[in-house]
């Protein structure tokens, strides 16, 4: 939540700069933006309510010049509405403040100060760390220890980047909120995640938790809250770091939608042997633990949470008592972490807060701790003792598609891991990897057909208020992602329930009319018949997706989506791709911004 970026140099323009990498990490929050820079000791100070545009606009006027330093932000709301007043920077006495994350203690810290003389105006955490650094500046008139006073009185989680009227050095430090250093020839950089840097330099370095960075223009240096001076390596963005572009699409989301052949591709290329054998080189190190494992736990948040609630039926025929829990709660449950527990971490970010701090206790409590992880890098990739990349690319669009059909990818072929370690894979094993091999090809000859069928649906359903979205067995959790995506982005309250629970209390609200969308398999396949009857008995509207030989389905249904007919759990990669479309095409119709919807941000850096 919220993307800070900074810039110290005399190569390039500070408003540029910033302009830029703010555009690149605008998923991270885009409710508010400002920057604050600095050239020929002008401080040039600009904030805006709303996308970037609004602060793009607001600048205009302002001449970019070659030269300074300057940091920007861009919001997603924690403490205080959406305003100009609330938006980043802030600006306390001498000190020019950005910060990502949730200061526990700012109350605290408001009562010190305000003690001391300071006032405030601004609803925010953020602009009581700015008092508190510029009441240390005043004490003891030396900016780097001033600034880390502050942060030793910080409770809570941040980024911050910060620097005073004197417009010579950048601060910056990170706990728990990611921060990434540029390092470009004779200027820095800094942003809430690498690729926003891409366009700058390729060389980075990832600050870790509790580094206090001081930068100006002939280099910078890295202190340790703690002390120590911390020597952190320059890495090097790999190609997979490409920056995105919507290449001809209306949205990203829908680019990433119709990326999915490929990115299903990346997931397992070379993962998969020719004699039908999952190959993990990120697991084969901890491939001892994996046999004697007697537990296994997914611990994740939203659409990953759903991608290791899909597979659970997979793992659950490995014998081993299987777990599913959200991030959320998996830090505060009361549940004892037993012995030989292997735990995933699934995250497209690698930076969700929730998911971080499950990690933590995991690790606490001597789990073996595992990511199945999109971003390279990122804190989950680097915290967990080993892990397997999905390889997707990057994710640009706020609702995640093309992240959770790699998962689902990504867990067939863990799940195989499993099974060989502990047993041998069956035929039906290897035809689920048979059949993971033919989907790219499968999935994009299919795609603009799912497409067109789910527009349909989509005509009729955009303009509901409610809808129910249904299926039985291990194809639950696709209607829990389907209740998701269409909420989140089109903004009908879509409820998803196992489709033989409705009569049991929610069928009361089905009336003519109703929409109810069904994912249908071979699973239960004569009870789902029943369940969709007993709802068109009540005159509700159904669709459904399902195989194209399902006859009875085709026959009861409204509108249906017909999916090619699969043999092994691949076949939830074309439902996804089926419930993002009818998702997309809703918002479509209902003229809203498919890639930013409200209220939401990328990675959710808080808990
Ligand atoms: C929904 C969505 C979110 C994320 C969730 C976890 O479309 O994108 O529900 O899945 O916030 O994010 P990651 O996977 O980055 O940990």
């Amino acid at each position: 939540m919220c993307g800070i970026a900074g810039y110290i140099g005399e190569i390039n323009n500070p408003k540029e700069v910033l302009l830029k990498i703010l555009k690149n990490l605008e998923y991270r929050g885009y409710d508010s933006a400002g920057v604050a820079y600095v050239q020929n000791s002008n401080v040039v100070y600009k904030k805006s309510v709303g996308e970037l545009k609004n602060l793009v606009k607001l600048l205009k006027s302002e001449k970019a010049k070659k030269g300074g330093l300057g940091i920007g932000h861009t919001r997603w709301a924690t403490h205080g509405k959406p305003s100009v007043k609330n938006a980043h920077p802030h600006n306390v006495g001498n000190v020019f403040i950005v910060h990502n994350g949730i200061i526990e203690n700012y109350k605290e810290i408001q009562d010190f100060l305000e003690k001391k003389g300071y006032k405030f105006k601004t609803d925010t955490d953020t602009e009581k760390v700015a008092g508190l650094f510029d009441y240390f500046l005043k004490q003891t008139k030396d900016p780097f220890e001033a600034f880390k006073n502050t942060l030793k009185m910080l409770k809570g989680a941040y980024a911050i980047v910060a620097f005073t009227k004197e417009g010579d050095k950048i601060f910056a430090s990170k706990l728990s909120s990611p921060l990434v250093l540029g390092v470009g020839e004779g200027e820095y950089f800094l942003a809430s995640d690498a690729l926003a840097l891409s366009d700058f330099t390729k060389r980075v370095v990832y600050l870790q938790d509790g580094d206090i960075l001081q930068i100006d223009k002939l280099g910078y240096k890295i202190d340790h809250i703690n002390g120590n001076i911390s020597d952190r390596k320059i890495e090097n963005l790999n190609e997979l770091m490409s920056k995105a572009e919507k290449e001809g699409f209306d949205s990203y989301m829908l680019k990433e939608i119709y990326e999915q052949p490929q990115s299903i591709q990346t997931s397992t290329a070379g993962r998969i042997s020719k004699d039908l054998k999952p190959i993990l080189g990120g697991l084969t190190e901890v491939e001892p633990e994996l046999k004697s494992a007697k537990e296994i736990h997914f611990i994740a948040a939203g659409t990953s949470y759903n991608a290791a609630l899909a597979v659970k039926h997979l793992f659950d025929e490995l014998g081993l008592p299987v777990f599913v829990k959200l991030a959320s709660e998996a830090k505060y449950d009361n549940e004892k972490i037993r012995e030989n527990t292997v735990a995933f971490f699934i995250s497209q970010s690698g930076e969700t807060a929730d998911t971080i701090s499950a990690l933590e206790r995991y690790k606490k409590e001597g789990a073996l701790t595992l990511g199945v992880v999109n971003t390279v890098a990122s804190t989950i990739a680097r915290e967990t003792h080993a892990g397997v990349y999905n390889h997707a690319g990057p994710e640009i669009s706020v609702a995640s598609t093309k992240a959770f059909t790699s998962q689902l990818s990504v867990l067939f072929l863990i799940y195989s891991l499993f099974k060989k370690l502990k047993s041998t894979l069956s035929d039906k094993d290897k035809l689920l990897l048979k059949e993971l091999l033919q989907i790219p090809k499968k999935l994009e000859d299919t795609l603009p057909s799912i497409d067109k069928q789910s527009l349909k649906v989509a005509q009729k359903i955009f303009k509901k208020k409610s809808m129910f979205t249904l299926a039985r067995g291990e194809l639950y959790p696709i209607a829990k992602e389907a209740a998701l995506k269409i909420k989140e982005i089109s903004y009908i309250h879509a409820e998803a329930y196992p489709a033989g629970e409705l009569k049991h209390g929610p069928i009361a609200l089905i009336e003519k009319g109703f929409p109810t969308l069904y994912f249908v398999g071979n699973n239960l396949y004569e009870k789902t018949i029943s369940n969709i009857q007993e709802v068109k008995a009540r005159d509700a509207q159904v669709f459904s997706v399902c195989f194209d030989n399902m006859k009875e389905i085709i026959k009861i249904s409204d509108n249906i989506i017909k999916i090619p007919k699969l043999k092994t759990a691949t076949s939830l990669i074309f439902y996804a791709s089926a419930l993002q479309l009818i998702a997309y095409h809703s918002a479509k119709l209902k003229k809203l911004n498919v890639d930013k919807p409200r209220n939401l941000a990328k990675s959710v850096t808080v808990e």
